[in-house]
């Protein structure tokens, strides 16, 4: 019987729109603004923009080098290019999907909350207090269960009435809402030091290994990089797209957000005084101290914060859907299961992972180091071995389509040597820590 048809992107545009739509997410607004401002300020970007070019870049464009040439879900693609020794791999890379979507949705979950509390009702002061009853318990859950739900049907449609029509819509919307909410605070006033605390570079916090590992699990977790998302994507592309070219399209949208989600939140937090009150955790900044200063700001504290938490919500949709479209794509290939009952029955067992995350913001917090620091980071190093050095002439199939170009060369030394190192490096780093966390939690 003759396989059927691969499902394919409708256009290139729709590629690299679902891919941006894939990096840029809650790990744009939410970690890159936490991070940035404790560790550094400008510092960190710089350092998270070196890791970027010189691991993320040649990462992706492995990835989805993997994907187009074998035209296979991660599982059997890595078997295609390394034999059944490397499935184990593609094992990995499904269990990253669903330990990350089980609290992502958790956390996205909140989102619509508030982007409800904001339309209905407006932020009040308590907002410190109101945050531990979101947070945790049945209504987190409801809120999770409604953004699984969303994440689910849009899978369902596929990849291209789906996946690419969802984000060729909500991609340029999130663009729009977060410029405006930039220029919006731009001209607040006394928003000068949050931009302060931001650009202004802190060289000697950057100087750790530490923060190097904390740069290279960002740089990871927002490109969506190290479990095959960008590899399920580019399972379905045809041989005439420009790889080199797309890779950096989607990496160059992916800092220029986090930029700019930056560009909104100092300001607006700085200049409603709320200074000393981001970095006190991970959630701080986005769910205690924004709205707070929503409501300091009266009726267009609930615009600002309707828009705020809609463009959240929509880069946390397209980056669900491509954690689960891995999950996905390997139970239609491995299991012969219709795309449908695949993205429903995953989705709900997915869903119900979620159940410890929900009841707990500590549980969230270990699940979400343990699959950065020890999923995506060893994840992304066994992908660099694994093009670097197992897969035959991957610099013909990144060839494809291009017309020769000459820093294949320079990809494939980074992709052996420099990758693998710095991947290693901030993976030992961060071990002791992760192990720490685990440990802490029982
Ligand atoms: N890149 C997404 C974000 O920044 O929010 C998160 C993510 C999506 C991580 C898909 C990994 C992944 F495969």
């Amino acid at each position: 019987m003759a396989a059927a048809q691969r499902e394919r992107w409708s256009s290139r545009s729709g590629f690299i729109l679902a891919a941006i739509g894939s990096a840029v997410g809650l790990g744009n607004m939410w970690r890159f603004s936490y991070l940035a401002s404790d560790n550094g300020g400008a510092a960190f970007v710089v350092l998270y923009l070196a890791v970027t070019a010189m691991v993320g870049l040649p990462v992706l464009l492995a990835e989805v080098v993997v994907g187009r040439g074998s035209q296979k879900s991660p599982i059997r693609a890595l078997q295609h290019y390394g034999g059944s020794a490397w499935k184990p791999l593609g094992l990995v890379f499904v269990a990253a999907g669903f330990l990350i979507l089980s609290y992502y949705g958790v956390i996205a979950g909140w989102t619509i909350r508030y982007a409800v509390i904001a339309l209905v009702t407006g932020f009040g002061p308590e907002v410190e207090g109101a945050f531990g009853g979101i947070a945790q318990g049945w209504d987190a859950f409801g809120f999770h269960l409604l953004f699984m739900l969303g994440t689910i049907a849009i899978v369902a449609g596929g990849v291209k009435g789906g996946i690419e029509r969802s984000a060729i819509v909500l991609m340029p919307l999130l663009f729009v809402l977060l410029c405006g909410l930039a220029l919006y605070a731009a001209t607040l006033e006394g928003g000068a030091p949050g931009y302060r605390h931001y650009l202004q570079p802190d060289w000697s916090e950057v100087m750790s290994l530490e923060i190097f590992s904390k740069a290279a699990g960002q740089a990871f977790f927002s490109l969506s990089l190290g479990m095959g998302a960008m590899l399920t994507f580019g399972s379905y592309l045809g041989r005439d797209n420009h790889l080199p070219n797309e890779t950096l399209m989607i990496v160059g949208a992916d800092v220029g957000v986090a930029f700019i989600a930056g560009l909104v939140v100092f300001p607006v937090i700085f200049a409603f005084g709320l200074a000393d009150k981001v970095g006190e955790s991970t959630v701080g900044a986005l769910f205690i101290t924004l709205p707070q200063a929503f409501a300091s700001m009266g009726a267009i504290g609930r615009v600002v914060g309707v828009l705020f938490f809609a463009s959240l919500i929509v880069g946390a949709l397209t980056s669900a859907v491509s954690l689960l479209e891995v999950v996905v794509s390997s139970t239609i290939d491995g299991l012969g299961w219709t795309r449908r009952r695949a993205a429903w029955v995953m989705g709900a067992i997915i869903a119900a992972l979620g159940i410890p995350s929900a009841w707990s913001t500590n549980f969230l917090g270990v699940v979400d180091t343990i699959a950065n620091n020890l999923f995506l980071l060893g994840g992304g190093l066994a992908l660099s071995v694994f093009v670097g050095w197992v897969m035959d002439d991957p610099v013909a199939e990144a060839s494809v389509g291009t017309s020769g170009i000459r820093w294949f060369g320079l990809w494939r030394t980074l992709l052996r040597f420099v990758a693998p190192a710095l991947l290693a490096i901030a993976l030992l780093e961060a071990i002791p820590s992760t192990w720490q966390a685990i440990v802490d939690l029982f």
